[in-house]
């Protein structure tokens, strides 16, 4: 890891298994960066909390996700990979940075309003805006409560990026708002104190656009709450009764026509997966209202398992190598530790704290 690569920093929160949404908004632009960037990897345990896991479940799903970046093809040797919770520095430039963050722009955070509005019991729609969250947060007459690490999730996630002074975070498209967060508190730090120590960090997609990968469920992203995931661990029979299910619709009934957001979805799935060749004999299909969407699932599942089988193979053998795993995390965690030490070092002072 010389000197003059770019910086890479991305994370994935230890809330379960991952679907085929982290793998192609996050984890395989990770393995196709490792040989070109100076990168890091982490798990987001301390994110998680925010959802209030359960404690026996927290750690297996850590240890999990460590086995799924390993067997996708990240290299310990060439990544720095490590558990967030492992490294306290990013802990306590948490604490001084919410000193910089706005108690309203973390409450127009489109994720903060999504999981607020869930935990408060308010239905979604145009009359669900951080007004009524906020009256039900501070007038909490339903009694229910929203806890204040989800507010701060943000500062805590521009803490894991800019604690390595990251150039590159690879993240999917649903992170964008989260990362434009992190370049406004690196600014303000900057501003001000007077100094030019945080620099911009962006998303990377290798010169694309980020990728917004859809459910099965007709309509919106893949998401874990959504229940609507392939996971990279499913087995075969699984997997392929779960895209045979996939909602599609009536069918194509005009030469040309656009297809519905269901169809979208699988074309736009189909284009993460399947050969270029593929994709244009359904598009062509579909265009001349010849297509069999059951034909179009078949050959879906088939191109899904060539990449999720051999990544599920692997972790189901990693995942029994105790030694390997706690070797590899012990060892990023020191790693880890070094970097946020030195930059933790630089804010305190910059801040003014100063030891005696
Ligand atoms: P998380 O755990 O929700 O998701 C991990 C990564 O998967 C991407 N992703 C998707 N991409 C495309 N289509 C989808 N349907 C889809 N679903 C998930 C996410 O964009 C993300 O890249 N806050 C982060 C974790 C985090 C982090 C960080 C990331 C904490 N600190 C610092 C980068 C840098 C999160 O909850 O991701």
């Amino acid at each position: 890891m010389s000197n003059d690569k770019k910086i890479v920093l991305s994370g994935i929160r230890a809330t379960g298994n991952l679907h085929l949404g982290n793998y192609y908004g996050a984890l395989s632009k990770f393995v196709r960066m490792q040989d070109d960037f100076d990168c890091r990897f982490f798990i987001a345990d301390l994110h998680a909390l925010t959802t209030h896991p359960d404690p026996k479940a927290l750690h297996e799903n850590v240890k999990h996700i460590l086995a799924e970046y390993l067997a996708a093809g990240l290299d310990p040797e060439k990544n720095i990979l490590y558990v967030q919770s492992d490294v306290p520095e990013i802990s306590e430039m948490y604490l001084l940075m919410n000193m910089h963050a706005g108690i309203g722009e973390l409450m127009r955070t489109a994720s903060f309003k999504d999981k607020a509005r869930k935990a408060l019991g308010i239905s979604a729609g145009p009359a669900a805006g951080e007004e009524e969250i906020e009256k039900e947060i501070i007038g909490n007459q339903s009694g229910k409560s929203v806890n204040a690490g989800l507010l701060t999730y943000p500062t805590l996630m521009a803490v894991d990026i800019l604690i390595h002074k990251a150039d590159f975070v690879p993240v999917g498209k649903d992170q964008e708002q989260h990362l434009e967060l992190t370049r406004r508190f690196g600014r303000r730090f900057n501003s001000f104190y007077g100094t030019e120590y945080f620099h911009d960090p962006v998303n990377f997609n290798f010169g694309g656009q980020p990728v917004k990968v859809p459910g099965l469920d007709g309509s919106g992203k893949m998401g874990k709450s959504e229940g609507n995931c392939i996971y990279l661990i499913d087995d075969e029979k699984t997997l392929r009764k779960k895209v045979m299910r996939a909602v599609t619709d009536a069918g194509p009934t005009e030469p040309g026509s656009t297809p519905t957001e269901p169809i979208a979805n699988l074309f736009t799935l189909m284009e993460l997966v399947s050969e270029p060749s593929t994709v244009d004999f359904f598009k062509k299909a579909y265009a001349d209202c010849s297509i069999r969407y059951g034909d179009m699932k078949k050959q879906l599942a088939e191109d899904i398992l060539k990449v999720t089988l051999p990544i599920r193979e692997r972790v189901l053998e990693i995942r029994e190598d105790d030694d390997y795993l706690s070797r590899v995390v012990r060892r990023g965690a020191e790693q880890a530790r070094d970097i946020a030490a030195d930059t933790l070092r630089d804010v305190r002072e910059i801040m003014g704290i100063r030891k005696f």
